[in-house]
């Protein structure tokens, strides 16, 4: 079966959904995306994503095409018509396509909204299981990493490296200390037990999982640390893991080729991987 897209308005085929090569988010990466987790056909943590798509096109003054409950509706109806059980729903919007070619915001275009599905068992993973090897790579993105902007070439980068070397991920380094994932943040557990994970700020996209997994391992009085970590720190912790809604929970078994610990997932991140798969279970909608 040919999978349904949704672009501007319609349902189509996904062989025949277009836009044009105007579009800004083609010509400028002049866009903003979400993708959210689809379990037993119901949206994952997904008012979490909207507030943030809201939030990033905010920041760069993109007035949203249709309403957030109206895009929840377009979301649900193509999870419906693709009868995707697992997987993940991605929206695009950009500014849309001009006359021409003009760095400057255009008058009166309308913004371009996308959405297309994909099916991925992101519970069952094989590497959930096993946990995934990173690798480390200098962050070489812009300044405002905390907007979901689809301009995404430092991370292509970055994860193309990864796929070369084997790796799940590439974890991103700054000024010593590691950023996130390329399309996770990063966690780890150190020898005291203590959940470390970057502070939100312009450095960082903002996680729906890790906000997630933040509370709710707070809420289970584990102690949790929001503050940059290093390499160094990350291979002599207890675990490492990343969170993503294409991942949820995920183990980090090696970084850089050098094992975390004995190189298998640790208990507290199979832990944080339950607890957020029943919250997500309990929750999706
Ligand atoms: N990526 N950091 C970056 C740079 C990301 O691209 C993502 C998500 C995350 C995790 O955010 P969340 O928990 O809200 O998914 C952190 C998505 C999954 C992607 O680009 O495919």
């Amino acid at each position: 079966m040919d999978p349904i897209a949704y672009v501007n308005g319609t349902f189509v085929p996904l062989s025949e959904a277009k836009i044009s090569i105007l579009d800004r988010g083609f010509l400028f990466a002049d866009g903003i995306y979400e993708v959210s987790a689809v379990l037993d056909g119901k949206l994952v943590d997904n008012d979490s994503h909207l507030a943030r798509l809201a939030r990033s096109v905010g920041e760069i003054a993109l007035p949203l095409p249709e309403t957030i409950e109206r895009i929840k509706e377009i979301q649900k109806e193509l999870i419906a018509r693709n009868e995707l059980a697992n997987g993940l729903v991605y929206l695009e919007v950009t500014r849309g396509a001009d006359k021409g070619r003009d760095f400057a915001f255009p008058k009166g275009v309308k913004p371009t909204l996308v959405m297309f599905t994909s099916v991925k068992d992101i519970v069952d993973a094989p590497s959930a299981k096993t946990g995934i090897a990173v690798i480390t790579v200098p962050d070489i993105r812009w300044a405002r990493r905390d907007i979901k902007s689809v301009a995404l070439l430092a991370q292509v980068l970055a994860k193309q490296a990864a796929a070369e070397a084997g790796a799940g991920e590439a974890w991103m380094i700054e000024d010593g200390k590691v950023t996130e994932g390329g399309s996770s943040s990063a966690f780890i557990l150190t020898q005291d037990d203590v959940i470390v994970t970057r502070q939100n700020g312009s450095e960082i996209l903002p996680g729906c999982t890790r906000k997630a997994v933040v509370a709710l391992a707070a809420e289970r009085q584990l102690r949790v640390e929001e503050r940059p970590f290093s390499i160094e720190e990350a291979l002599a912790a207890k675990e490492a893991f990343i969170t993503s809604a294409s991942s949820f929970v995920q183990a980090v078994t090696s970084i850089d080729g050098k094992l975390v610990a004995d190189g298998k997932p640790g208990s507290m991140t199979n832990r944080l991987r339950e607890i957020y798969i029943d919250f997500a279970r309990a929750t999706a909608g």
